[in-house]
């Protein structure tokens, strides 16, 4: 069975933020056959959404991984009002990674959305429940964990606090299947199960390069061959975004309180310079042309 021929566990999914994780969610809500709502007040941000989107689709038609991306396409509406989210029984959001703007975004759903509408955050970092705390529904609040890129993917971290009603987390877990995806249970610590292994590693991969230890390409050969990962660790800083991952180490850094969890220069430098990796064409790599080219360190 191809995604989009398992029923949706939801009718209407409202997702909040349509940069390339908001896009991937809509994508893989609207496979599930749901009506997905993208909110997002940048207009280019939403058309860039719509082009990944089209472009995704093809690539699964073509290798009969969906059988009707223009149907899917068609159940994904765009706009630039939040209040559209109000028909939704779920509302995921993927804006940044921001403590202050995703409590100011669900104080303004918890308006707006009818008391048993369900909110998911995408966060990768930070408390599931100090979001919940913003709402007055915390029974029903809980964490949808993504990866990039979403639709290859086939993770979902599924987080859940004390607060949570199981069967909120039922629905959601049976929301993750009918995408095809593998659901994991996670308690709300800062990073969940992945990032809290992952981003270390991407920061010592950062330490490495900023060390010289070895060029790009040999250092990402390295992990690729030598320790079977599908992309080495600076192409996947690229790939995740390197203004994101400073992001998440630094919320690691005030909360764990250790030393391997400070940003690298190195990162810190890039962020300063708009180097964020593939999405705005270049980090490590030069993401411009047809295939990503090493950049001198
Ligand atoms: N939609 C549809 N198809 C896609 C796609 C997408 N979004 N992205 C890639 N593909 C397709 C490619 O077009 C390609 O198709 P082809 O075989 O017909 O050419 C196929 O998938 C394979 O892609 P590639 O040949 O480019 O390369 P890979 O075989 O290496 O697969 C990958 C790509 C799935 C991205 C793989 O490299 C991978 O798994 N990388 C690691 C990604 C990862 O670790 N993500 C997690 C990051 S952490 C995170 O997201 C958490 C957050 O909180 C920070």
């Amino acid at each position: 069975m191809t995604n989009d021929e398992r029923p949706s566990a939801f009718k209407t999914i409202a997702v909040i933020g349509t940069g390339q994780m908001g896009a991937g969610i809509a994508q893989a809500c609207a496979a599930t056959g749901a009506h997905v709502i993208a909110v997002d007040p940048d207009h280019a941000q939403r058309e860039r959404a719509k082009l990944g989107i089209g472009k995704s689709l093809a690539k699964l038609a073509e290798k009969g991984l969906v059988h009707d991306p223009a149907g899917i396409e068609a159940r994904i509406k765009f706009s630039a009002k939040i209040d559209d989210a109000e028909p939704a029984d779920l509302v995921i959001e993927a804006i940044v990674e921001d403590m202050a703007a995703k409590r100011a975004l669900w104080e303004e759903l918890d308006v707006i959305c009818p008391p048993d509408t369900i909110f998911a955050t995408n966060t990768s970092s930070l408390s599931v429940g100090e979001q919940a705390a913003a709402t007055d529904r915390a029974a029903a609040f809980l964490g949808l964990h993504f990866f990039n890129p979403v639709p290859m993917m086939a993770l979902v971290e599924v987080v859940s606090t004390d607060a949570l009603d199981p069967k909120v987390l039922g629905r959601a877990i049976a929301l993750v299947r009918t995408m095809g995806k593998t659901p994991v249970l996670a308690q709300d610590t800062p990073g969940f199960v992945v990032n809290r292994l992952l981003v270390p590693y991407l920061l010592d991969a950062a330490r490495a390069a900023e060390a010289k230890v070895a060029t790009t390409t040999d250092l990402d050969a390295g992990m690729k061959l030598g320790a079977g990962h599908p992309m080495g660790p600076l192409m996947l800083l690229d790939f995740v975004g390197i203004d994101t991952v400073v992001r998440i180490a630094d919320i690691f850094h005030r909360a764990f309180k250790e030393e391997r969890h400070r940003a690298p220069a190195i990162l810190t430098a890039m962020v300063g310079r708009g180097e964020l990796g593939r999405k705005s064409g270049k980090g490590f790599y030069d993401w411009t042309g047809k295939e990503p080219v090493a950049r001198p360190l």
